[in-house]
């Protein structure tokens, strides 16, 4: 479970948010991360005392050096940091990254022991055109074909059509569930069925404290990235305690 604050927060409102976290006891089979913006990582964790972790919202593609305003995989491990979200499709289309640019800081964050939740999603005119899977396939390939198998546990695939970001329509759970089963497919032709089953694929796109519910029995629906709803405490803490994988057990026998 993700929340993802863009670019939102003041100091005192994050360092109240993580205090509020700190309460918080999260059950065994919930992985809770939240990504303030790269000002106010510290402010969060130095507020933070529980099993949430603390990510950042993106990072630079390689080592420290001469990139004014960039922030390095390297300077956020240093900075207790232990998680990035990457390709964001804001990241994207606002400021032009493309697969390989993707790839590269997939690759370096890695190698600087980050766990990344890479978002792939299509666009509304891909997904109009009966092309979405194959638009979601080429972002997801174009980063794991240059990953070791090996490595894959690290990475936490978030889908996020474009069309369903911010905009208040979530995508439809049928259409959630396709997209994650070909995802899964794809990772198990290109590993296997047991390592394609171990890795996370989660959800992205207006989920919120009312429709949340109808995603979590999902067969291939591991967890969420919150945008919106997870600025505000009690929406985000509503969110993943409902979801835990228990409570996907107990739906499905009902
Ligand atoms: P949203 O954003 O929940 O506000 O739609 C999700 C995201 O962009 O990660």
């Amino acid at each position: 479970m993700g929340g993802n604050w863009k670019c939102n927060g003041t100091v005192e409102g994050t360092r109240a948010f993580a205090t509020e976290l700190s309460g918080v006891s999260l059950k065994a089979d919930v992985d809770m991360y939240v990504a303030p913006s790269s000002l106010h990582v510290c402010t969060f964790r130095d507020a933070l005392s529980s099993q949430v972790e603390v990510a950042a919202q993106d990072c630079w593609k390689g080592p420290c050096g001469a990139f004014t305003g960039e922030v390095s995989a390297q300077m956020l491990r240093d900075a207790g940091v232990t998680r990035v979200i990457l390709g964001h499709s804001e990241r994207r289309t606002l400021c032009g990254e493309t697969d390989l640019c993707v790839r590269k800081k997939v690759i370096d964050a890695l190698a600087n022991d980050l766990v990344v939740s890479l978002c792939v999603g299509e666009t509304a005119r891909a997904r109009a055109d009966g092309t979405a899977v194959g638009f979601c396939i080429t972002q997801l390939e174009s980063v794991m074909n240059h990953v070791p198998v090996s490595e894959w546990y690290k990475i936490i695939v978030v889908y996020e059509p474009l069309w369903a970001i911010g905009t208040g329509i979530a995508a439809e759970p049928e259409t959630v569930q396709q997209m994650h089963a070909a995802i899964r497919k794809w990772l198990a032709e290109h590993s296997c069925v047991e390592q394609a089953a171990e890795i996370r694929i989660t959800y992205g796109g207006s989920i919120n404290r009312t429709n949340y519910r109808d995603y979590v029995h999902l067969d291939d629906v591991d967890g969420f990235l919150i945008g919106g709803a997870s600025l505000s405490y009690a929406d985000f803490i509503e969110i993943c305690m409902g979801s835990s994988a228990g409570m996907k057990t107990f739906e499905s026998e009902l």
